[in-house]
């Protein structure tokens, strides 16, 4: 600033300035700022210091001066960062042509869908829905279902204990199977009984594609007076009819539960085009006529009643239904493979 120039040709130099200075972005209006507002050198700021280099009796008006100017140098400055702050948000950042983005929504699990179906077949032939917790104790798990103290499923190989077992017997255990909620059902209630039981179990097996830790079963328990094995096979034939098409072929196989007598397992016919067979029988559940000692331990008269009973898996079914080939997926809460159902 030339010292031969009076202060008040000073502020009509700066006011003119101030009024041409460009300020179009954000960094102009920023460069404005330090130059004339600056707290150290800006060039309004140090005018202020020079007051007194001017006569006592001027100071009032001069003072007047520098605080327009002040305030007009302000004003621009506010105008200047409003019109950059409107150029950013209107144009710089937002491509108007790009499509939206839609929210993320969750699918429903293969699992659920096949539990759900399951259980809605057999809603629809009268059964009803029972519930059982998922840490059982040895007597709901294994004594009243029939197991004897040295049955190998009661082994820590098997079984996933939550607290230990002494000589084979007693302790507490992540159920293995839905069949305990049969006894808790036959406890809470009378004959006749007309259910099932889906729910989660878990057994300590070597992880692989074809078995898990945990997995999904739907148990069945019919007990009335007259109950025989045609029923059984004709509620098993109805529900795989209704799920797997109306030309599924059933094969019953002698087999052996503790809790059932006789026993079943049951498997279905699966077209395979690439199979030399053309196919193959898979398993998809046990069943039987349920053992008179699993009445009386929940003091039903087995003399009077009858019943049966089955248990299927669901992951297999869900498995076949969908094309599956490695049971891990369904445990993995990968999105690419949820986001396909
Ligand atoms: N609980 C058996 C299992 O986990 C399945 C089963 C077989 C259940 C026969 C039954 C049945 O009710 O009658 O392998």
């Amino acid at each position: 600033m030339q010292s031969d120039k009076s202060l008040l040709e000073i502020v009509g130099d700066l006011h003119q300035e101030i009024e041409a200075a460009t300020l179009g972005s954000k960094k102009d209006a920023e460069a404005f700022r330090v130059r004339y507002l600056g707290q150290k050198n800006g060039l309004v700021t140090n005018l202020f210091k020079r007051i007194r280099e001017v006569p006592p009796e001027d100071r009032r008006s001069t003072g007047q001066q520098l605080n327009a100017l002040k305030k007009r140098a302000e004003a621009r400055l506010e105008e200047a960062l409003a019109q950059a702050r409107d150029e950013q948000t209107t144009h710089a950042d937002i491509d108007l042509t790009l499509p939206g983005r839609r929210p993320l929504t969750g699918s429903i699990h293969p699992l659920t869908t096949t539990l759900h179906d399951i259980t809605r077949i057999f809603e629809r032939l009268g059964f009803t829905i029972a519930d059982g917790p998922e840490i059982e104790d040895d007597w709901h798990n294994f004594t009243a279902l029939n197991f004897p103290p040295d049955h190998p499923a009661r082994d820590m190989q098997d079984t996933l204990f939550v607290e230990a077992s002494e000589g084979g017997e007693g302790g507490v255990m992540l159920r293995t199977h839905t069949s305990p909620v049969q006894i808790r059902a036959m406890q809470a209630g009378e004959p006749p009984f007309r259910l099932i039981a889906p729910g989660r179990v878990y057994r300590n097996e070597t992880i692989t594609y074809k078995s898990y830790c945990l997995f999904h079963q739907v148990e069945g328990l019919v007990v009335d007076e007259g109950v025989t094995m045609a029923d059984l096979k004709h509620v098993l034939y109805t529900f795989a009819r209704t799920f797997f098409g109306d030309d599924v072929k059933l094969r019953f196989r002698p087999s052996f539960f503790p809790f059932t007598e006789p026993s079943a397992e049951v498997d279905i016919w699966w077209k395979l085009p690439d199979h030399p067979q053309g196919g193959r029988w898979m398993e998809i559940l046990g069943s039987g006529m349920v053992d008179p000692n699993v009445l009386e331990a929940v003091g039903i008269d087995s003399e009077r009643y009858t019943g049966y009973a089955f248990g299927m898996g669901v992951e297999r079914p869900a498995m076949l239904r969908y094309g599956i080939d490695d049971i891990r997926v369904f445990y993995e809460n990968d999105v690419r493979f949820l986001d396909q159902f």
